[in-house]
């Protein structure tokens, strides 16, 4: 103690002050922290595309992102009822112009009435505009074929994620081996790990099984929870579903074990749902945990916990921008439900602009109205594409020698497993990388190619992939598919 007070003096005689905040001294779960989607590959990324700016020569002329789930930034045009409402409520003067349609208006104004001082500048309350929680809950409803929805239950946020935050926060609690245990998918969205990391719960891996097209597997779910009982108190199982980075959607018999499971184990489940728009292939559906739940009668539908997210910024509108999503809580416990909404408020509103998006999301033109066949047409072309997209993904894929590839059921990636000669491994090793770093950084230097390892999402040992969104338009996604599959050969010549 002497001594640092001794030390501090001299500092300050000699005009030098330590910082207060240091690498050493910051939050170090905050340090934990992972993100992949945004790691060192997009930095090299950005980096390139400054290069190529300033007239450095390369063996290609633009940087293609496909590394994050973004359709706009892909080329993806929004959805012109959507715009034209916001633009409404953003600019309401603009609502005596003939270039808007009747139901555009009606809709702004419906809005605007609801918005303090019928404004989208103002606060709202922190779970979200009471009217359009109620259109959430209709929505869900219709969803789920008539099962009840409680506004009430229903909280807006932030985009999907921060309502993940926000419930994985109540849920961390605990010392040593009493600490929260959260069961995710391996491979899984780096929120999850990237979240628990910060809040310094327990990160529980169970494996989706590459060779059943990454489906579920509930003796897996026992033997990731009962090796885990070692470590921690396992409290919480997540399923994302149609998943990411794996592009699979769930059977309604794979859910009913789920919670069949969560049920027996005493587990409170979140459901990520936030590619319930985006489903392919021919066979596969979405089914919600919550209308499943509910149909599975008691105990299941009066007990079982489940919070479920969706969001505006997949699907087929694309905004991520607007942050805009929910979360549905059934079964949660009043006076957490209290506590939640306590955490909320302390952030004082989701962005109104999103939460205005969500509410055209949820109801969006109804057949009779002027604005629909456009919508339809709109949002059909998206679905359209997204689904040949995936076709094409796949099918170009299993085409390499090397490269082998699940079918794309759902959501906007593909995640392909590579064969990487051992002295490619070797070199990555030599090099400090990860197998699939060194494969996805050599193929963004050639190519301009932006994917992201497997091992940013985790996967089983000795195993390597890559996650690429579907998102570019067909043409530019062609091409891509056609200049990694040659990557990857001459690659694997090269190290073999
Ligand atoms: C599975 C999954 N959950 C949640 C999110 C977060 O979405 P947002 O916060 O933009 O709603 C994403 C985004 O890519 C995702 O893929």
């Amino acid at each position: 103690m002497a001594s640092r007070a001794n030390g501090q003096s001299q500092a300050s005689r000699n005009g030098l002050k330590g910082k207060v905040l240091t690498l050493d001294t910051m939050n170090p779960c905050v340090r934990r922290v992972e993100y992949a989607v945004r790691g060192p590959i997009v930095h090299r990324a950005l980096e390139l595309e400054q290069e190529l700016r300033q007239g450095v020569k390369k063996p290609f002329t633009e940087v293609i992102r496909a590394n994050i789930g973004d359709a706009q930034a892909m080329g993806q045009r929004p959805i012109t009822f959507f715009r034209q409402v916001l633009a409404l409520c953003v600019y309401p003067k603009l609502m005596s112009s003939p270039d808007f349609p009747e139901d555009v208006k009606r809709r702004a104004e419906r809005i605007l009435q609801a918005c303090g001082g019928q404004s989208l500048g103002a606060y709202t309350i922190s779970s979200g505009i009471q009217l359009i929680r109620e259109d959430v809950a209709q929505y869900i409803e219709r969803r789920d074929g008539g099962i009840p929805a409680d506004p009430n239950n229903i909280f807006l946020s932030t985009g999907a994620s921060d309502a993940i935050v926000t419930v994985l926060k109540l849920l961390v609690a605990g010392e040593g081996r009493a600490r929260t245990g959260v069961l995710i998918p391996i491979p899984q969205y780096p929120l999850y790990s990237a979240a628990l990391a910060e809040l310094d719960a327990v990160q529980v891996d169970y494996y989706l099984d590459e060779e059943r097209a990454w489906s579920l597997d509930i003796a897996e779910l026992r033997r990731a929870l009962c090796q885990a009982r070692d470590r921690c108190c396992p409290r919480v199982l997540c399923v994302i579903n149609p998943g990411n980075p794996t592009g699979q959607v769930q059977t309604r018999e794979c859910i009913e074990a789920v919670i069949r499971f969560a049920f027996e184990e005493g587990l409170f489940l979140m459901a990520d749902e936030v590619y319930q728009d985006n489903v392919y292939a021919e066979g596969s559906q979405f089914h919600s945990f919550k209308k499943v739940l509910t149909e599975m009668g008691p105990p299941y539908s009066t007990q079982q916990e489940l919070a479920s997210f969706h969001s505006v910024s997949k699907g087929y509108m694309g905004e991520c921008g607007f942050r805009g999503g929910y979360v549905e809580v059934v079964n949660m416990d009043a006076e957490v439900q209290k506590q939640m909404a306590k955490l909320m408020s302390v952030r004082l509103c989701p962005p109104v602009p999103g939460q205005a998006l969500l509410d055209m999301v949820v109801s969006p033109p109804a057949p009779s109205e002027p604005s629909f066949k456009q919508f339809q047409a709109e949002r059909q072309e998206v679905l359209a594409e997204l689904a040949a997209k995936a076709k094409l993904t796949e099918q170009v894929f299993n085409e390499a020698p090397g490269i082998r590839c699940n079918p794309v059921q759902g959501a906007m990636y593909s995640f392909p497993r590579v064969q990487l000669p051992p002295r490619a491994v070797q070199r990555a090793q030599e090099l400090g990388l990860a197998p699939d770093m060194f494969f996805c950084l050599c193929l963004l230097e050639e190519t301009g190619i932006c994917v992201v390892p497997g091992s940013g999402f985790g996967q089983q040992e000795g195993t390597y992939h890559f996650r690429m969104t579907i998102l570019p338009p067909i043409e530019k996604l062609r091409l891509l598919l056609e200049k990694l599959r040659h990557f990857h050969a001459k690659f694997t010549e090269e190290y073999s």
